[in-house]
């Protein structure tokens, strides 16, 4: 190893722990690919989520459920490459670890040994209380996802935010202190009431990280393609854009081929 990696210290699951105790927030991104993976870790994101959401962004699904456990291998094993510190968590997609135990750790494994990623993450609380068990009996971290949870959008039936009413908060609530006691290292809420997500984040000793949970929660993660302003049909009130990538990229790419067309590009110093 270089001496340049040295001087990474890497984020493990407990870093995230100790932060929280330490009221030091926690930022979160997806990554899919190699190249992308690269820019967000050295820009000190401290956790990198391969989200399933590449169905969505890098497939162009409707959904996250069809996607698969291969493929999301493939992405991990591309982000593991380029990272020397963010600690990468998996999504085990859609089908791989509802119907049973041996199944949901049969996929972790997969992904822990084929893609060298450092967790995993999954969608649920008691329904897959036994798998998330096996698999944190294996010795293979887990991080939690309750609230909206894509890969249950047809039971939904629709993105609003969830856990409006009382009986389905006080079930979140019972699920994450479940997710905590089985032996999750951190929860992902998704689109809830921020106070609802506060009153979790408090409960729980472990992060609880939220994209559209409001700012009283130990960290944020956003979908990157999103935050970059690559997509530009996504507006949901939790987005803040960084950048508006979709009008830049086109500039670009425009103008490329107004060069090509009109014989600027190449010019004479961009030819051998
Ligand atoms: O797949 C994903 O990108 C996610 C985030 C929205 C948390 O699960």
């Amino acid at each position: 190893m270089s001496t340049a990696k040295k001087q990474y210290k890497r984020i493990t699951t407990k870093t995230l722990v100790d932060m929280k105790n330490r009221g030091e927030k926690i930022s979160m991104l997806t990554a899919y690919d190699y190249t992308m993976a690269k820019i967000v870790d050295g820009a000190g994101i401290d956790v990198i989520l391969v989200g399933d959401s590449a169905s969505n962004v890098m497939a162009g699904h409707e959904t996250t459920l069809p996607i698969t456990l291969d493929q999301m291998i493939y992405h991990a094993a591309s982000v593991i490459r380029a990272v020397e510190r963010s600690l990468v968590v998996v999504d085990i997609p859609f089908g791989s670890y509802q119907s049973d135990p041996k199944e949901a750790l049969r996929s972790a494994i997969r992904i822990m040994k084929e893609s060298g990623g450092h967790a995993v993450k999954v969608e649920g609380g008691k329904e897959i209380k036994e798998s998330v068990k096996r698999i944190l009996n294996a010795g293979i971290p887990v991080m939690g996802h309750l609230g909206l949870t894509p890969q249950s959008i047809y039971k939904f039936g629709t993105y609003t935010v969830r856990a409006k009413e009382e009986a389905e908060a006080e079930a979140l609530k019972q699920d994450a202190l479940l997710l905590e006691k089985a032996g999750c290292f951190a929860i992902v809420l998704e689109k809830v009431p921020a106070k609802l997500a506060q009153e979790v984040a408090q409960s729980l000793t472990i992060p609880v990280i939220g994209i559209g949970a409001g700012n009283a929660i130990d960290g944020q993660v956003l979908v990157t393609h999103d935050m970059l302003g690559m997509t530009h049909e996504f507006n949901p009130r939790f987005l803040r854009r960084y950048l508006d990538m979709y009008k830049e990229m086109t500039t670009a790419f425009k103008s490329y081929s107004a060069d090509v067309k009109s014989g600027d590009f190449p010019n004479d110093t961009e030819q051998y």
